[in-house]
């Protein structure tokens, strides 16, 4: 089996007479992207029907069937297509050649599900505009939080374009994702001059595997860079020779490298450079490269991961949650057309339970991005398994009332509360040269799930694990059915074995693995529990850091009050006894035991109906997982038993159901 294939791996499957009766593909079309749809049509029929598709320019015969017609007609959304059954025939109509390589990836995912042939009629139009990969891959091949091996894009300094490179492509055009950023956002070192001479030749030859599949080349950037390439002693934003230097530097990058979409940057973070130097705002420093790029339609894709990560412990006021928000809310409307403000799901940092970050509802006037991370920095590092597809739906669907009582997260991200066009979804990429692509092959439906969730995010967690384990391990419906549950229920195990009610961090320093309840309390980071023998939480409500009061209404009061808190987030928003009552009726430290006894048996259940998918799953891919959930057993155990000693030694409260406890 071609585990790089991942849910394109096309296995031959009995189809009914009119699958089987597809010989042809029609085309007047003759444009690179609908020559790679054509091409991938062929490959899958011939692959799972056995049939080898005849490519012609003709149109069929008026008694004609068997045939699939792609074909440029207005009236769709840039990448949209309608696919349809007309008198035997599968015809694919898009506004632009990307929707007719999303219409051919659909049919090629009916067929792989096993769909009616007759009467198809599927009418799809992306619902965010930019749908994108964002790689945290070092020059060196490394890979900052990855979790699958190395990189496929970097080697010792050299950029890599190879066949991975094209399945790469294909994979991501497959689930509609149309952008990818190659390079760490923390630029460093080599990684600095992507945006020279040295590295135009292969950025080209990447941005031309990258065209063909409607996917935009984007790359990170070093704010510095006029200092660090060694040309200026300086990169303020508002100096006329550095303004004059990113011009010409921004002409040539374009010039040499086509179909390049633009820039994501860091800056003024995690000890990046940035404006805050020269005494400048983040709009000074984003306007500045968005001018410079701009003649060429680029687009400068601006991170609000900002926050003094040089905080005191002893420090009760400052509030790292509250950064992203204090830094960037004043400088809404200042940003040029061209600049995108990224924006992580939460205002901490990736935890398995945060709220929904505030600047969503808080801006009003600024194009902006939702980042999220497949890599699964705070949930398992794909050793556990954590399908975040439900997490993202929740981010989602949360009402920011930022103009009226409908808008959630997806309407403002999609453009529709404030009618833009640059904005959309982006994911911290789960990538690496390992064969499956995700390390854990079930962290694929993370990659797979992403992508299609930003293209139609009314589409269910459920629905696209489903998609995602039939076109990756076939149609056994035991296979479905184990799968499906364990996706399903993972990120709630997982949550559940981990840091209590919303509160967080409890990990290792630095690798972000594994327990350690006072791994970051006495540290410089700002993501403290506060514990002691009497309570635990942080009071970000009006008494405390004022946090809550950053939503807009109803939102700020329900955060705000103890009372109307949800659980889950509890301990973000507040200090509280061990004895404090929680809606479900438990006491906050009863709870803490009984979800990581609970977490735990989760855990043991997922793992025992796996077992028993020996012989039906690919030999070698069921061993890969049942190494990584023998893993994921023991340490569910080691996360339960370390958080429940360690609350039972502060608090001193015993466990109501007498379990063993340390
Ligand atoms: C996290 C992560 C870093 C990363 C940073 C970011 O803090 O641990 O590795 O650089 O996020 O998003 O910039």
């Amino acid at each position: 089996m071609g585990f790089e294939q991942a849910w394109l791996v096309y296995a031959k499957r009995e189809v009914s007479a009119q699958w089987a009766g597809v010989h042809t593909i029609c085309t007047e079309q003759r444009g690179r992207i609908t020559e790679h749809a054509a091409a991938e049509l062929r490959t899958a029929f011939s692959q799972i029907t056995g049939e080898e598709l005849i490519l012609c320019s003709r149109l069929p015969e008026t008694e004609e069937t068997g045939c699939i017609l792609l074909k440029l007609a207005d009236g769709r959304r840039e990448g949209g297509y309608h696919l349809y059954e007309e008198k035997g025939n599968l015809r694919i109509e898009a506004s632009d050649e990307a929707g007719l390589l999303y219409g051919a990836f659909e049919l090629i995912k009916q067929l792989q599900l096993g769909s009616a042939f007759d009467g198809m009629d599927i009418c799809k139009d992306p619902v965010m505009p930019l749908r994108m990969l964002n790689h945290w891959d070092n020059m060196d091949g490394s890979i900052e939080r990855g979790y699958s091996g190395e990189s496929f894009f970097f080697d010792h300094n050299e950029i890599l374009v190879d066949e991975r490179t094209v399945t790469y492509a294909r994979l991501l055009a497959s689930v509609g994702i149309n952008g990818a950023v190659i390079n760490n956002v923390n630029v460093k070192d080599a990684a600095t001059w992507l945006i020279t001479d040295r590295y135009f030749e292969k950025l080209r030859q990447l941005s031309a595997v990258f065209g063909d599949y409607g996917i935009r080349l984007f790359l990170s950037l070093n704010y510095a860079a006029p200092i660090e390439l060694g040309e200026l002693t300086s990169a303020d934003p508002l100096s006329e020779e550095v303004r004059e230097w990113w011009k010409r530097r921004m002409k040539l990058v374009f010039e040499q490298v086509p179909n390049l979409g633009g820039f994501l940057i860091k800056a003024d973070s995690e000890g990046r450079p940035g404006p805050f130097t020269y005494g400048r705002t983040h709009a000074d420093g984003a306007n500045m490269i968005a001018e410079a790029v701009k003649p060429y339609g680029g687009l400068i894709i601006w991170r609000c991961f900002v926050y003094n990560c040089m905080q005191d412990w002893r420090d009760y006021q400052t509030d790292r949650a509250r950064s992203g928000y204090d830094n960037f809310t004043g400088l809404d409307g200042l940003f040029h057309d061209n600049v995108i403000l990224q924006i992580k799901n939460g205002p901490m940092d990736f935890q398995v339970r945060e709220p929904v970050h505030p600047l969503f509802g808080g801006l009003k006037a600024s194009n902006q991005i939702l980042e999220v991370q497949i890599a699964q920095e705070y949930t398992g590092q794909q050793r556990h398994v954590c399908y975040l597809i439900p997490m993202f739906k929740e981010v989602l669907a949360f009402c920011t009332y930022a103009a009226g009582a409908d808008d959630t997260v997806e309407e403002i991200v999609s453009g529709r509360t404030f009618r833009q066009t640059k904005c959309g979804m982006a994911a911290v990429a789960n990538t690496g040269n390992d064969e499956n692509w995700t390390g854990h092959d079930l962290a694929a439906a993370n990659l797979y799930g992403f992508g299609r969730l930003a293209f139609e995010p009314s589409a269910s967690a459920e629905e696209l694990a489903r998609e995602w384990i039939i076109r990756t391990f076939g149609g056994d419906k035991e296979v479905l059915e184990v799968l499906l549950f364990i996706l399903m229920n993972s990120w709630k195990a997982y949550e559940m074995y981990n840091a209590p009610l919303g509160i967080g961090w409890m990990v290792n320093p630095n690798y972000h693995y594994g327990p350690n309840v006072d791994g970051y309390e006495y540290d410089r980071w700002g993501t403290y529990h506060r514990a002691d023998h009497m309570g635990i939480g942080v009071d970000r409500s009006r008494n405390g850091t004022g946090y809550a009061g950053l939503y807009r209404e109803p939102n700020a009061s329900m955060y705000d009050n103890l009372e109307s808190c949800p659980d889950e987030l509890l301990l973000f928003f507040h200090h509280v006894p061990y004895t404090h009552r929680l809606k479900s009726g438990k006491t906050v430290i009863q709870h803490i035991y009984d979800t990581h006894f609970e977490g735990v048996e989760l855990v043991d259940e997922m793992v025992e109906r796996f077992e028993g998918l020996e012989g039906r799953l690919p030999e070698k891919a069921y061993r890969r997982m049942l190494e990584r959930f023998r893993h994921q057993k023991e340490h569910a155990r080691e996360w339960r038993d370390q958080i429940n000693t360690y609350f039972y030694r502060k608090s001193g409260i015993a466990d109501e159901k007498g379990r063993k406890i340390y």
